[in-house]
C-alpha cells in the first residue's frame, strides 16, 4: 500500500468516556497520530493523509475551534525537529485561507523545512471534498478558460495533485460515512471502519486494518480473465 488516509474520529466521545474535556480528547488524538505514523513507516507506506479539521468543523463552539487551532499551532511548532529527523514531509491540504495568518505562516515554515522528507504526512485542514472540487474547478477556469476539461487535466488543480489516490481509508469511532473527505480521490479507495475511538487506535487495530486490506480484491472496474 502506497497511501493510507484516516478520518480520525471519536476524540470527543473518548474524552467523555474518560470524564475529560473534549480538548483532552483532541490532545490524545494528536498522540495517536504520532504512533500511527510510525506504524505506517514500518509497513512501508509512503503517504499518510489525515482528516484533522473539516470545512464543517467551523460550526463547532468557539471554545472548541480555538482549542483545536492552538493545538494545531503547538503541534506545528513543536514537531519540526522530530519530523526532519524522521524524514517526514509535512503538507497541509484544504482551504488554508480560512486559517489565521499566524498558523498559515507556521504551516508554510514547516512545509519548507520538511520538503525533502521521504514520507509524506498530509494533514487535511479546513478541508472539504466539495470545497476542493469547487476550488479546483475555479482554478482550472482561471488558468485555462478555453481548454478541454478531462479527468487528468482536472486532477492537476486539486490541493495535492502529486499525491496518489488513497488505497485505503480508515474511519474510527463507528461512523459509517465519509463526512466530505477526499471525494474525488476516493473513487476506487477501499474503506475500513472500526468502532475504536481515534485516541485508542493502536498497533493491534492498525494491523487488523492492514490485514483486512490485504484480503480485498481491487478490480477498479476491470475483470481478470
Ligand atoms: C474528531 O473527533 C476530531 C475532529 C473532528 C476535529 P470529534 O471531535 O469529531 O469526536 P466525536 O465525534 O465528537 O466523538
Ligand atoms: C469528520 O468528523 C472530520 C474529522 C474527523 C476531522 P466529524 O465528527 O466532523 O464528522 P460528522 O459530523 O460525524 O459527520
Ligand atoms: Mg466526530
Amino acid at each position: 500500500m502506497e497511501h493510507l488516509a484516516i478520518i480520525m474520529d471519536g476524540n470527543g466521545r473518548w474524552a467523555k468516556a474518560h470524564n475529560k474535556l473534549r480538548i483532552d480528547g483532541h490532545r490524545a488524538g494528536a498522540e495517536a497520530l504520532d504512533r500511527v505514523m510510525h506504524y505506517c513507516r514500518e509497513a512501508g507506506i509512503k503517504y499518510l493523509t489525515v482528516y484533522a479539521f473539516s470545512t464543517e468543523n467551523w460550526k463547532r463552539s468557539k471554545a472548541e475551534v480555538t482549542g483545536l487551532m492552538s493545538l494545531l499551532s503547538r503541534y506545528i511548532r513543536s514537531k519540526k525537529d522530530e519530523l526532519i529527523a524522521n524524514s517526514v514531509r509535512f503538507r497541509a491540504v484544504g482551504r488554508l485561507a480560512d486559517l489565521s495568518a499566524k498558523i498559515r505562516k507556521e504551516i508554510a515554515g514547516l512545509e519548507e523545512a520538511t520538503k525533502d522528507g521521504e514520507f509524506t504526512l498530509a494533514v487535511a485542514l479546513s478541508y472539504g471534498g466539495r470545497a476542493e472540487i469547487v476550488d479546483a474547478a475555479n482554478a482550472w477556469r482561471r488558468a485555462d478558460p478555453d481548454g478541454e476539461l478531462t479527468e487528468e487535466a482536472f486532477r492537476a488543480y486539486l490541493y495535492a495533485p502529486d499525491i496518489p489516490d488513497p488505497d485505503l481509508i480508515i474511519r474510527t469511532s463507528g461512523e459509517l460515512r465519509t463526512s466530505n473527505f477526499l471525494l474525488w480521490e476516493s473513487a476506487y479507495s477501499e474503506y475500513y471502519f472500526t468502532d475504536v475511538f481515534w485516541p485508542d487506535f493502536g498497533k493491534e487495530e492498525f494491523d487488523k486494518a492492514m490485514m483486512a486490506y490485504a484480503k480485498r480484491e481491487r478490480r477498479m472496474g476491470g475483470r481478470l480473465k
